[in-house]
């Protein structure tokens, strides 16, 4: 009888175990905590024509290009300039936490209140590198992101 208790309580835990995994894949599709980061994939965020010119919009839904997969709770800035669509994460680069976009248009982390200024570079820490720009293309009218390939700041 103790040995079948013991094993159930053994498939219980290694069943634990699993869901714990499978929460941590799915917030490494949102693009920052997780095993290895980001994936190396495209990720479509709207029409080009949907996205205003010289404005920062905020994205919230991705569709996984190769498979439509569905994204959320992404929370990206995008601004387009012209044909081309520049997009910063909002994860703090300390430990993550989403910062919040101030009304001057500078960002502040409510973890351990690292400031920002509008192109993402570092005010004040804790945090030492800059909030992450990311690879853009626009494919048959759509916007495409890369949340694995960093890119310097845009002249904005
Ligand atoms: S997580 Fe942003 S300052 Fe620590």
């Amino acid at each position: 009888m103790e040995t079948r208790r013991a094993f159930l309580k053994t498939l219980l835990m290694g069943t634990a175990g699993v869901a714990v995994a499978r929460v941590g894949f799915d917030s490494a599709e949102a693009g920052w905590f997780g095993f290895g980061g980001p994936r190396d994939e495209w990720l479509r965020i709207g029409k080009l024509q949907d996205f205003p010119e010289n404005a920062k919009l905020v994205v919230h839904d991705a569709v996984r290009a190769p498979d439509g997969k569905k994204i959320k709770n992404l929370k990206l800035i995008a601004e387009r300039r012209g044909e081309q669509v520049s997009v910063m994460s909002t994860r703090c680069t300390h430990f993550g936490c989403e910062v919040t976009q101030m009304e001057d248009g500078t960002f502040v982390c409510p973890c351990h209140d690292s400031h920002f200024d509008a192109s993402g570079a570092v005010t004040k820490g804790p945090a030492k590198q800059p909030l992450p720009w990311h690879a853009t293309q626009v494919t048959d009218g759509e916007v495409q992101v890369n949340l694995s390939k960093v890119l310097p700041a845009p002249q904005i």
